[in-house]
């Protein structure tokens, strides 16, 4: 799914891109995708019924479509600003106005690689607005270690977003303005994993675990 208008330069462009990272370890997903499905695993387990799920800023839902098949899921809403189409039997798109006006409840969200494109200084009001929806949020993030590995997570953006019309950020989370932005959104960290390894290969070289990391976050509200 490409929401840029397709050309000749741009399939070009996408083809290699995924020949690359094929070739290179590049799979973003693998590896987020089975954390996620083994923390909504533990919440099910713990709830002993299925889930109600938002994947917010799901993109074109691709970790949705991994785990709707899961024994866990009742339902996954997907919202984000970009307006996406894909529908199963237990996945639902909402725009992302109407999710907030609704004031539907989830079980749990997870929001991976979105926050960093809202912006690290506002991402705090998002987070709030979204623990008013569930007191469980999963996230996956970056964090930067200076100015070079700053460069590097824009460039690495840059293409994984390239046509994407996503915003590439112009900093990344560091470990202290990720607590400023738990006390913002009035949250507590209940589960960290500091260096996240999210490739493989060559991708995993350049881009390696330290700029990565998951969390969950509960509202103390
Ligand atoms: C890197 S993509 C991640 C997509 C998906 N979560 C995944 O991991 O495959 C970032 C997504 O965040 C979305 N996004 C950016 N700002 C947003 C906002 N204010 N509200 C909802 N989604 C947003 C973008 O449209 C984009 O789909």
């Amino acid at each position: 799914m490409m929401r840029f208008k397709e050309n000749n330069y741009n399939k070009l462009f996408v083809g290699l891109s995924n020949l690359i990272r094929y070739i290179c370890g590049g799979d973003r997903l693998k590896r987020i995708t089975n954390i996620i499905d083994e923390l909504l695993k533990k919440k099910y387990l713990e709830k002993n019924r299925k889930l109600k799920i938002l994947d917010f800023g799901c993109g074109s839902m691709e970790i949705s479509k991994k785990l709707k098949d899961k024994i866990y899921v009742g339902q996954i809403v997907g919202s984000d600003i970009f307006k996406h189409r894909y529908e199963s039997n237990r996945i639902v798109y909402v725009d992302n106005d109407e999710l907030f006006k609704k004031k539907e409840k989830f079980d749990i969200i997870f929001i991976v690689d979105v926050l960093h494109h809202i912006g690290v200084d506002d991402a705090y009001k998002m987070i709030k607005k979204l623990s008013k929806l569930s007191n469980n949020i999963i996230i996956k993030d970056h964090f930067e270690h200076g100015y070079l590995s700053r460069q590097l997570l824009r460039f690495v953006d840059f293409y994984a977003n390239y046509g994407y019309g996503v915003n590439i950020p112009k900093k990344y989370f560091d470990k202290a303005s990720w607590k400023k932005t738990l006390i913002k959104s009035n949250c507590r960290e209940i589960f960290h994993i500091k260096n996240f390894q999210q490739h493989d290969g060559l991708f995993n070289f350049i881009l390696n675990k330290k700029h990565h990391f998951v969390s969950i976050i509960k509202s103390n509200e």
